[in-house]
C-alpha cells in the first residue's frame, strides 16, 4: 500500500523568484473577488500593481486604500479606459468584473496588448467566449481563466489517477454539488441579477464541478446536452438567506437559476450526469463518481468550488479476481502552504514573465463554457441541443 500512496505525494519544490523585472498589473473590477487577487499579487515580489478601475466612482480608490497599495491611477471610468492608458505600460490585468462584463473587458484588454487573467466563468455565452478567443489569437497575449481549484493537490491527484489508466475507459461520470441554502448575495445582487450575472449556480459553481472531471478526462469535446434550470428558491419571498442578509426584497431581483442539471455526451463516448445547486432541500447532490471499465473512482466533492474534496478518494476495482477498494487519502496541506488563489496568480505571473502558456487555457475552458451554454439553451428550448464550437 505504501508504494501506491507514495505515487500521489506532492512534489515539493523551492521556487526562487527573479525580481529584476517587475510585472506591471492592473485590476478591473474591485469588488469581492478582487480582494483575493490583490492579496495574492502582494505575495509576488516581482509584481507591481500599478492601476485599477471600477464602474462605481470611488470604489477602486477605497479598495486600494483598504489594501494599503499606492497605484499610479485608479479613477478611470471603466476598464477600457485603463487598458488604453499607455502611460501605465501595463503587462497584465486581472478581470474581476461580474460575468456579463467578462467578454467585453477581456476583448478590450487583449486588443490593447495586455495579458489577461479572467475570472470564471469564462463568459455567459459560447458566442462571447469565441469572440474573446479571436481577440486572444489576434493579440498573441496570454488569456488564462480563473479556475484555481484545479491547482489544488487533491484535484491534481484526481487527474493523475484518471490519466494513469487505473480506471480503464471512463464511460459514465456523475458530478456536481451544491448547498442547502447558499444563494450568494455577499455584497449586493451582482450574482443574482440577469443583467450582471447572466447565469446562476450553473455557471458560478457548476463550472468547477465540470472542470474537475473534464480536466481529469483531458477535456474531450462535448457533442450534445440536455439541460434543466430552475429558480424556485431565488424567487421565493420567504427565502431565508435574503432575510438573514437584511434584504428581504432580493427575491424581486433574482433573474438567474439556483439549480441546474445536464446530461452531456462527449466525443470519446463518455456521458456526464451533472447537477448543481445554490439552494435545495438536500444536504448534497452527491459525490462525484467516474465509472471505468477497470475501476471506478469516488470523490466526495461537495465543495469542489473550494478545490477541496470532501474526504478520502476510493477506487473500486478487481485485483486477482477479488473485488477491492483502494483508499487514496485526501491531501491535507500545511497551514503555511500557498492557497489555490496564490497558485492561480503565481502561475499566471510566471507565464507572463517567461512567455509561457496560459495555466488554464481558453482552448479547454471553451468546452466547459459550451456545456454551460448548452444547458441554458436546452432548458429554454425543452429539448436536447447539439453543441457547436466554431474553430478559432
Ligand atoms: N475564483 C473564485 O473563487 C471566485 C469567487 C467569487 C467570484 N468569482 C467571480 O468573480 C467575478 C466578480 O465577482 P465579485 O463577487 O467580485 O463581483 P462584484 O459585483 O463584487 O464586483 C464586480 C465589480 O466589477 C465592476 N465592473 C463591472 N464591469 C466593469 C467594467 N467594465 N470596468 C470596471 N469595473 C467593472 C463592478 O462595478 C463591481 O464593482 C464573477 O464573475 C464571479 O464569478 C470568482
Amino acid at each position: 500500500m505504501a508504494n501506491i500512496l507514495d505515487a500521489f505525494k506532492e512534489n515539493q519544490t523551492e521556487t526562487v523568484v527573479d525580481t529584476t523585472k517587475k510585472v506591471r498589473v492592473g485590476i478591473i473590477g474591485t469588488g469581492w473577488i478582487a480582494d483575493a487577487h490583490i492579496a495574492s499579487y502582494l505575495k509576488c515580489p516581482d509584481v507591481e500593481i500599478v492601476a485599477g478601475a471600477d464602474l462605481i466612482p470611488g470604489k477602486a480608490e477605497a479598495f486600494f486604500k483598504k489594501h494599503g497599495v499606492k497605484v499610479i491611477r485608479c479613477d478611470y471610468k471603466d476598464g477600457e479606459e485603463m487598458v488604453n492608458d499607455k502611460s501605465l505600460a501595463l503587462d497584465a490585468v486581472s478581470i474581476c468584473t461580474y460575468n456579463r462584463q467578462h467578454a467585453p473587458c477581456a476583448i478590450q484588454a487583449l486588443k490593447a496588448g495586455v495579458h489577461v487573467l479572467l475570472e470564471k466563468p469564462f463568459t455567459v455565452t459560447t458566442e462571447e467566449a469565441i469572440e474573446v478567443m479571436r481577440a486572444e489569437k489576434e493579440s498573441g497575449k496570454i488569456l488564462s481563466i480563473g479556475f484555481q481549484p484545479r491547482l489544488d493537490p487533491n484535484m491534481i491527484m484526481v487527474k493523475d489517477i484518471v490519466q494513469s489508466g487505473v480506471l480503464g475507459d471512463v464511460y459514465y461520470v456523475q458530478t456536481g454539488g451544491g448547498r442547502r441554502r447558499g444563494i450568494p448575495t455577499p455584497f449586493g445582487t451582482t450574482f443574482i441579477e440577469d443583467e450582471t450575472a447572466g447565469l446562476g449556480a450553473l455557471a458560478d459553481i457548476g463550472c468547477y464541478s465540470l472542470d474537475m472531471v473534464l480536466n481529469a478526462l483531458g477535456y474531450p469535446k462535448p457533442l450534445t446536452v440536455t439541460g434543466y434550470k430552475s429558480n424556485f428558491f431565488g424567487t421565493d419571498p420567504n427565502y431565508i438567506g435574503y432575510k438573514q442578509c437584511g434584504h428581504p426584497e432580493y427575491y424581486e431581483k433574482f433573474g438567474v437559476d439556483d439549480f441546474a442539471a445536464g446530461f452531456i455526451r462527449l466525443e470519446n463516448g463518455t456521458v456526464i450526469d451533472f447537477r448543481i445547486a445554490w439552494a435545495m432541500n438536500l444536504d448534497t447532490s452527491g459525490d462525484t463518481i467516474l465509472y471505468g471499465t477497470k475501476g471506478s473512482l469516488r470523490i466526495p466533492s461537495t465543495e469542489c468550488w473550494n478545490g477541496s474534496v470532501g474526504g478520502d478518494l476510493v477506487i473500486y476495482h478487481e485485483v486477482a479476481g477479488k473485488q477491492v477498494e483502494t483508499v487514496i487519502p485526501q491531501i491535507k496541506e500545511a497551514p503555511n502552504a500557498p492557497t489555490n488563489f496564490d497558485r492561480k496568480i503565481r502561475t499566471f505571473v510566471d507565464a507572463v514573465k517567461n512567455g509561457g502558456k496560459a495555466p488554464v487555457p481558453s482552448s479547454e475552458i471553451i468546452y466547459n463554457q459550451a456545456i454551460l451554454d448548452g444547458i441554458a439553451k436546452s432548458a429554454v428550448l425543452g429539448r436536447e441541443v447539439v453543441i457547436e464550437v466554431p474553430e478559432v
